[in-house]
């Protein structure tokens, strides 16, 4: 797993990769640091092995380790893979919003 942080002026992003595939988690700080999910990605070829939840498990634990209570993303997918969010505990939360007003959904960690 090879994993780097670029520290940005407002928040930091943490690039978490394998050779399977990637994930990106933004920091932003605050008296509340919250972390949000970005691009997870499995390479076709590597699917359905267990990559998907080490990226997934790996990103939660560097947004931890950044002072995180909570890890929000929005699912951009097929219905599964929303399905499959909500088995690794993430719930829909009208308090994370998006741009465009998407509900983010959100875990404690
Ligand atoms: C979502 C994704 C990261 C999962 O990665 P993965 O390495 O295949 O996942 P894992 O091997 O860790 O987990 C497999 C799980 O997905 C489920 N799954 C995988 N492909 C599926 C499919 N086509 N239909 C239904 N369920 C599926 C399996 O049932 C399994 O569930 P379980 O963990 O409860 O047993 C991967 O499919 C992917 O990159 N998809 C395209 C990009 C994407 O949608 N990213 C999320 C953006 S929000």
């Amino acid at each position: 797993m090879t994993i780097y942080t670029h520290k940005w002026k407002a928040h930091d992003t943490i690039y978490i990769q394998n050779p399977a595939g990637s994930v990106k988690v933004c920091v932003w700080p605050g008296t509340e640091p919250v972390a949000y999910l970005y691009d997870l990605i499995v390479f076709p070829p590597y699917r359905w092995n267990g990559f998907g939840d080490k990226l997934l498990n790996e990103a939660i634990k560097q947004a931890k380790e950044a002072g995180c209570a909570v890890i929000v993303l929005w699912p951009e997918c097929e219905p599964w893979v929303e399905d499959w969010y909500q088995r690794k505990g993430f719930a829909p939360n009208e308090f994370y919003k998006g741009f465009a007003g998407e509900i983010g959904w959100a875990k404690k960690i």
